[in-house]
């Protein structure tokens, strides 16, 4: 058997580790992940009640281009139907946009670093991976610019990034953007968009009428709770639309799923209370890291990258052991855990927590 040469060398994605397998390993009854930038306050109850509903459906197929769903969403937005296209989380997106825009030694442009499945998808089209590191933890959009050749097909701009958690701002996003060639495809991945408060951020549907090259990602995961319905969603040019149809897989996404995020859209009251939430999260981790002398990136999804100032496996191993499940091993942060914003009562476990394995390894070191 012969793979693809490209792909031999692939690492398997790695997920934040489950709560199943930290109990079953370690022994514990009572496990926190904030590992994976879920949503603690679980999902909508009418969202729930709508994909439990539509079990009475489950042997028939799914509607597979998602119309129910496709009207409701493109009234919440204000665009039309055609500008949407559905996937199995926004990683299936990723995934159709590198398989439907990247050919063999093209060349896509990413931050470095970002979510790693931008990477992973242009690796597979055997597509020339252009890395351009962050400043400050920041994409470096003029510095990406400057990357773009004729062969560039697609660029990656992830707001917030992850794992950093930063943003770029409107004026740094109308400037790119202006300034990109026509030819190449901009995908502004905005997985976390609605857990930002600040008001520089940029809201990618107000750049979309003068920027017919690009495409946002958002998902259905985060802010809306339904991560393992899988669900999520691009917008755009129907022209880019199209394309990303025509390698969409027929089925790709459930009729639970599509219920569950039609009724999610109605749910304000919960995202709204999310948002709130998350952000008074944010206040309250980013004042104790503070007053434990830990630097941290600003934070604007529902994450925190801070910096433990000793090898992040260590840190996040004694954490395992307490029963909290972070994030380790980032490429340039080797010092840094990615936390995910609990609720308040996991937050001040964390913090607890955290405060100890601080205290042994000062001890212990
Ligand atoms: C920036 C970003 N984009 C996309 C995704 C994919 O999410 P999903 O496939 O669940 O929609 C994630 C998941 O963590 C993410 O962090």
């Amino acid at each position: 058997m012969q793979p693809k040469s490209n792909i031999v060398h692939l690492p398997v994605y790695q997920p934040g580790k489950p709560i199943e397998d930290v109990k079953r390993e370690l022994g514990l009854t009572e496990v926190i992940k904030l590992a994976s930038n879920e949503n603690p306050f679980g999902c909508s109850e009418l969202a729930k009640a709508a994909a439990i509903k539509e079990l009475d459906q489950v042997h028939l197929y799914p509607d597979g281009g998602s119309v129910e769903l496709g009207a409701e969403l493109a009234r919440a937005l204000g665009v039309n139907t055609d500008q949407l296209i559905f996937g199995t989380g926004s990683s299936d997106i990723i995934l159709m946009l590198a398989r439907a825009f990247l050919a063999p030694g093209d060349e896509t442009i990413m931050a470095d670093e970002t979510f790693s499945q931008y990477k992973h998808n242009a690796e597979v089209e055997n597509a020339r991976i252009i890395e351009v590191p962050l400043k400050e933890g920041k994409h470096d959009l003029p510095a990406m610019l400057a990357k773009i050749t004729e062969r560039t097909k697609i660029v990656w701009v992830c707001n917030p990034n992850n794992p950093t958690g930063t943003i770029v701002t409107k004026p740094e996003l109308s400037a790119f953007l202006s300034q990109v060639p026509k030819h190449v495809l901009v995908v502004l991945d905005e997985a976390y968009c609605e857990f930002v408060v600040d008001p520089e951020y940029p809201d990618g549907l107000e750049l979309l009428s003068e920027h017919r090259n690009l495409v946002l990602l958002r998902t259905f995961s985060k802010i809306y709770g339904l991560s393992s319905m899988r669900i999520g969603y691009g917008v755009g040019h129907p022209d880019v639309i199209r394309f990303i149809n025509q390698v969409r897989e027929p089925f790709n996404t459930s009729r639970m799923a599509q219920a569950a995020a039609k009724a999610a859209i109605g749910d304000k009251a919960f995202v709204e209370r999310c948002r709130q939430e998350n952000a008074a999260g944010i206040a309250y981790l980013s004042d104790r890291f503070e007053k434990l002398g830990l630097p941290y990136f600003p934070a604007h999804g529902n994450f925190i990258l801070v910096d433990v100032k000793r090898p992040s496996t260590e840190v996040f191993d004694a954490l395992l052991r307490k029963g909290i499940i972070t994030r380790p091993r980032w490429t340039y942060y080797p010092t840094y855990i990615r936390v995910s914003i609990g609720t308040q009562e996991q937050n001040e476990k964390f913090i607890a927590a955290l405060e100890q394995v601080l205290q042994e390894s000062a001890v212990h070191g």
